[in-house]
């Protein structure tokens, strides 16, 4: 439970769609990813030309990176901002800042009070990895509107159908409206597809061929193509899935409120947890707890600020019941009140 993983096995035609490709292994996937861009215009109405794919959405955040920021710019991002923003600027020898958070979410007047003239790069995840809060429509557009049109930001949706694929539509419909605004997606999280590493970025148009400069030839293979291609058209599958994670989401949520266990409210398929009024010892304990005993991975997240809390994947609700009775056991045995 310690990479935002979905639990599910590939559909029966999204399986059936990696088979074909196997027996094909011999041949090279097309760089240019025609199919899966003509699938995702057709599912979510976005010009396949504003679309590039890449090898996971990690790879393009990487490649957008390369494109805006040298070693002499700022790359920005919010205090408990995803990891991989900060790789990607230390990749760069970049300066980083952060925004501080109010209560674990991010705030636009904090990003927008850092901005200077060596500013070149934003990165918000929305919902963000680890707190899985998010913000608003309107505080993206609010951002949007006061930012200085030279430096790009980029939203990160790759949790985002757990908002909503409206929500996301809305993002994407944002593209038209600001030059400077980049949205990536992935098909790792809800589509469930995390092992093949597919992931695509919708940004303006005169942006793609500095994208597809950056980025590896063949960087998406042709199986990974041809599972989210087909994956895309199975839309009612997908959002099934993403409901029964949601709703073990809440119910998971009750269940360790009602042992002292609070976590942040989330938009994604993981939860950030902490134990009530204990320090961060405790909580070493029960991720040591939860492996020793059950077998159970968690994400321990140490980076400052967060060292009270742990990180964990929705699951299907037998593995999340194994959670929540391990985790009975473990308050029971350090004897901390239980509600
Ligand atoms: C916020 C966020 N963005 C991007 C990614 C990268 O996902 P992928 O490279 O699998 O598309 C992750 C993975 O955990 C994530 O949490």
């Amino acid at each position: 439970m310690g990479f935002n993983e979905l639990p599910f096995k590939p559909t029966e035609k999204v399986s059936l769609a990696i088979e074909k490709i196997r027996n094909n292994a011999g041949y090279y996937g097309d760089p240019m990813c025609l199919e899966l861009r003509k699938a995702i215009e057709k599912a979510y109405g976005i010009n396949r030309d504003h679309i590039i794919c890449g090898n996971g959405s990690e790879e393009l955040l990487d490649v957008i990176a390369r494109n805006f920021v040298n070693s002499e710019d700022e790359v920005l991002i919010s205090q408990f901002g995803y990891i991989q923003f900060v790789l990607a600027a230390n990749r760069l020898n970049a300066s980083l800042r952060k925004s501080s958070e109010v209560k674990y979410h991010t705030c636009a007047d904090n990003l927008l009070k850092l901005i200077n003239s060596k500013t070149k790069l934003i990165f918000v995840a929305n919902p963000n990895n680890p707190t899985g809060t998010f913000i608003p429509i309107n505080e993206i557009k609010r951002l949007l509107t006061n930012i200085p049109s030279n430096v790009v930001l980029v939203m990160d949706l790759a949790y985002g159908e757990f908002v909503g694929f409206d929500y996301c539509n809305q993002v994407h419909d944002l593209v038209e409206q600001f030059s400077n605004l980049v949205v990536t997606r992935t098909f790792s999280k809800a589509f469930g597809l995390a092992g093949l590493r597919v992931g695509w970025c919708h940004a303006p148009k005169n942006m793609i061929s500095g994208f597809y400069a950056a980025r590896g030839m063949g960087s998406v293979n042709a199986m990974a193509q041809s599972a989210a291609t087909v994956a895309l058209s199975e839309l009612d599958e997908i959002q099934s899935r993403i409901d029964l994670i949601i709703s073990e989401r809440e119910r998971v949520a009750a269940a360790l409120l009602d042992l002292n266990i609070e976590t942040l409210p989330s938009y994604a398929n993981f939860l950030l947890a902490t134990i009530s009024g204990q320090d961060k010892e405790l909580i070493e304990k029960l991720v040591q707890f939860l492996f020793d005993e059950a077998g159970i991975i968690v994400n321990r997240t140490r980076e400052k600020g967060l060292e009270r809390f742990m990180r964990f994947s929705l699951s299907l609700p037998e593995h999340n019941d194994l959670m929540i009775k391990t985790c009975k056991r473990f308050m029971n045995f350090n004897s901390i009140m239980i509600k």
